[in-house]
């Protein structure tokens, strides 16, 4: 083993299609670098610590609500063999509860710290089934999407039960991300979508979602053909359509006006909704960091810039 052993896992952003991705519709997320989260692992002289921004202390000692990290390092040890103390320092610019998949990329920075505080190789098929059992605790039945963008720097085209494929990015387009400050309310934002969807009107909302569903498979094409243009518009009609499926919310309205008024090629939510984070597209830096200023002054608590060129 090394003295000091460092993992790292970034944030993800959801591009395209999500609600729509629960009835089987495509998707597209994207890694987001611009947030990350490091731990460090080192020898702990007494039992097994962590020091953490939510909570600073012995493993056993834990609150329930990090129940999932327990399970990481547990899992991780086990399945090297080790007994030995350690002492986890995590360090994080991902927002919790956003939408940016903070507790996948807490397990995955953790794993990775601890294969690598004992020299060992980590594959990313056992990778990904370790975080899913943690990723099970925390919220119950994670499609996987989380572990795999925050441990990959690939954008993916995802439909459920079905491969990812990796999507080719050729986009030279600037992503702001903006922070509502609020935390996003996915599982109550998807139970009222799935409400609408069965209720007596529901060929509406099932036209909604397959709309969705054909923004998202048209965008794979706009980032892999350089079409910021087109994929601005189709940012804006998903918003729309999410806006009437009622997974929006004041504040997010109040971001994508904003963005849109200071020359964003396209505004929408991105994640679950009714809070968390918006995105806009800017045609290049200097028009993201223009729409940056806007949408902290209508009230932004943090926004990211990502220059989205690809290779
Ligand atoms: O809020 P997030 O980043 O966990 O994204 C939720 C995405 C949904 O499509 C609304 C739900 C899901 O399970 O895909």
């Amino acid at each position: 083993m090394s003295t000091q052993g460092i993992g790292y896992a970034n944030g993800k952003i959801i591009l395209m299609g999500e609600h729509s991705v629960v009835y089987g519709e495509p998707s597209i997320a994207i890694p987001f670098p611009a947030t990350q989260i490091k731990t460090t692992v080192q020898a702990s002289e007494g039992e097994t610590a962590i020091d953490c921004v939510f909570y600073k202390g012995l493993l056993n000692d834990m609150p329930e609500l990090l129940e999932s990290l327990k399970a990481v390092i547990k899992v991780s040890l086990e399945r090297l063999g080790q007994t030995d103390t350690l002492s986890l320092t995590i360090d994080s610019t991902i927002p919790a509860e956003r939408g940016m998949g903070s507790s996948a990329a807490v397990a995955v920075a953790t794993t990775r710290g601890i294969y690598d505080y004992f020299q060992q190789p980590l594959a990313h098929s056992e990778l990904l089934e370790i975080v899913d059992i943690s990723e099970k605790i925390a919220h119950g039945n994670p499609s996987g999407l989380d572990a795999l963008m925050t441990s990959s720097s690939t954008p993916y085209y995802y439909i459920k039960g079905q491969p990812v494929t990796p999507i080719d990015l050729h986009l030279t387009a600037v992503l702001v991300v903006a922070d509502t400050g609020k935390t996003g309310q996915t599982k109550e934002a998807v139970a009222n979508v799935g409400e609408k969807v069965r209720s007596k009107s529901g060929a509406i909302y099932q036209r909604k979602i397959k709309d969705l569903g054909q923004l998202a498979k048209a965008s794979k094409d706009y980032l892999s053909q350089n079409q910021p243009e087109k994929l601005g518009l189709a940012m804006n009609q998903a918003q729309n359509l999410l806006s009437e499926l009622g997974v929006s919310s004041l504040e997010l309205d109040a971001l994508v006006v904003s963005a849109l008024s200071h020359n964003a090629l396209g505004a929408k939510l991105t994640g679950g909704g009714r809070g968390g984070c918006m995105i806009a597209l800017a045609r290049d830096l200097n028009d993201a960091q223009v729409i940056a200023s806007a949408l902290k002054a209508a009230g932004a608590k943090a926004t990211w810039l990502y220059e989205m060129s690809g290779n």
